[in-house]
């Protein structure tokens, strides 16, 4: 065994830890680094704990590689300087083990210059950090396991760095999962709610119309098809989707105002009216808005509303608004509104055909309404026609329905009045039928009115 340049002055036992407290956690944590010292010459690892003295590792020796391959399985070794003539096992074979079974500890080998065959080996098999030849130079020992250790810290912090990244990377996709998980749900949620607002808002019109429909059953006829004549004057003139519907409402709902009057002003005709009941009529834009307004959904179609009787000269009601002051819904609703009185008049006489009511919108054209807007029922009336002539439908016995309202008298087959026009089904109506059905069969179709929401899907 070749000797050390310096003789070590101290003599402490071999396979014990040296200077200051040891460290468990390693030195990647920012600990001291363990370095262990295997040889079988105390001397040498005198000389060697010696020349570390000063530096901030803690020491460790061992006389025998498998002191040594048991002090690893212990302690956290940072880096082993190994000698490798040892009697029991060669040093290349102990660090093989070494890197067997820890293979981030660096691994530094003693030898001697004439050893080639150790030297080879040591690199090949044991992939040893370096090895140095003896007798050693301090310095460059000294330098060789600071940049053996510096090298360690950086794997050891390649490492963290990496475990850190895989965490939050799953950190990251748990978030992101859960988070989509979230926005499905919200989605859903929203969906529902607005399926319900829907629904509410449905049933709010279903609500008036049928209010409306107690007063005066023609008013809801001609709403219903005002209506469909609205939102398909809208629809082509390209307003939003929102507008449209408000639309639709408006008409549907243009004449609410009149709930609050008795019924012999509700029923009366215009030019039967002394001066009295006039102004008060004229109210009922006002009054329907006011009704309106205490619901935050329909408070934008109390608004239009207010504005069906303007005329787009001035000359109407309640505000004489003049032009393009009057909401573009106010004038459709205004169109469609008198349009579908010379159409379908609460009389039966005096019936106007398309061509004669568009002739009598054209008259008054630029007067009592827009322009644009009676040029597009001129351009549409082809595709709603149909629709507007007519707010009845025929359906079968089955698909008879709480809620729907008879337009004709219904009748067994041998002529016994189940129910009246008019009536509005409900689940003792629908029970009577299905068991007078049994008895004196209904045959054929049953006709009823259109309702709200008929409506609404077919304007779409
Ligand atoms: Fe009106």
């Amino acid at each position: 065994m070749n000797r050390p340049e310096h003789r070590d002055e101290f003599d402490e036992p071999a396979g014990k830890v040296g200077m200051n407290q040891p460290s468990e956690e390693g030195s990647g944590g920012g600990g001291k680094h363990l370095l262990l010292f295997v040889d079988d010459e105390e001397n040498i690892l005198h000389a060697l704990r010696r020349l570390f003295r000063k530096e901030p590792y803690e020491i460790l020796t061992a006389v025998s590689a498998k002191e040594g391959l048991s002090l690893i399985a212990s302690k956290p070794v940072s880096l082993i300087v190994s000698d490798h003539r040892m009697p029991e096992m060669e040093g290349t074979e102990f660090l093989a083990k070494v890197r067997e079974r820890n293979p981030d500890i660096m691994r530094i080998m003693l030898t001697g210059y004439t050893d080639m065959k150790a030297a080879v080996e040591a690199i090949n098999q044991s992939q040893v950090y370096r090895y140095i030849s003896k007798p050693w130079n301090d310095d460059d020992l000294r330098l060789t396991v600071r940049e053996a250790l510096r090298h360690y810290d950086l794997v050891q912090s390649n490492r963290n760095l990496n475990e850190l990244v895989k965490e939050q990377n799953k950190e990251l996709y748990d978030i992101n999962r859960s988070l989509e998980s979230k926005v499905r749900e919200r989605t859903k949620a929203l969906e529902m709610k607005n399926l319900e607002l829907e629904a509410g808002f449905q049933d709010m019109l279903e609500l008036f119309m049928g209010l409306m429909e107690m007063k005066n059953p023609a008013l809801v006829g001609h709403a219903r098809r005002a209506a469909v004549l609205s939102k398909a004057i809208a629809a082509h003139l390209s307003l939003p989707e929102e507008e449209q519907r408000i639309c639709e409402a408006a008409a549907l709902l243009m004449d609410s105002g009149i709930l609050g009057y008795p019924d012999s002003l509700a029923k009366k005709k215009i030019e039967e009216m002394d001066a009295v009941e006039q102004a008060l009529w004229q109210k009922h834009p006002l009054l329907g808005q006011a009704t309106l307004k205490r619901i935050k959904r329909l408070e934008p179609v109390g608004q239009i509303i207010r504005s069906h009787h303007e005329h787009y000269d001035g000359s109407g009601f309640p505000d004489r608004l003049k032009g393009e002051r009057i909401p573009l819904p106010s004038q459709i609703v205004a169109v469609s509104d008198t349009f579908d009185l010379l159409l379908n008049p609460p009389e039966a006489t005096g019936r106007a055909s398309v061509s004669e009511a568009l002739k009598a919108l054209e008259k008054e054209r630029g007067r009592r309404f827009d322009p644009a807007v009676v040029h597009v029922v001129g351009e549409i009336i082809e595709k709603v026609q149909e629709t507007i002539s007519s707010d009845e439908v025929k359906v079968s016995l089955e698909e008879l329905k709480e809620g729907m309202t008879l337009a004709r008298d219904l009748k067994t087959a041998g002529g016994i009045l189940l129910l009246p026009a008019q009536s509005r089904l409900q689940t003792a109506h629908l029970e009577k039928i299905q068991n007078f059905h049994r008895i004196d069969p209904i045959i054929g179709q049953i006709t009823i009115y259109r309702n709200v929401k008929d409506f609404n899907s077919s304007g779409r």
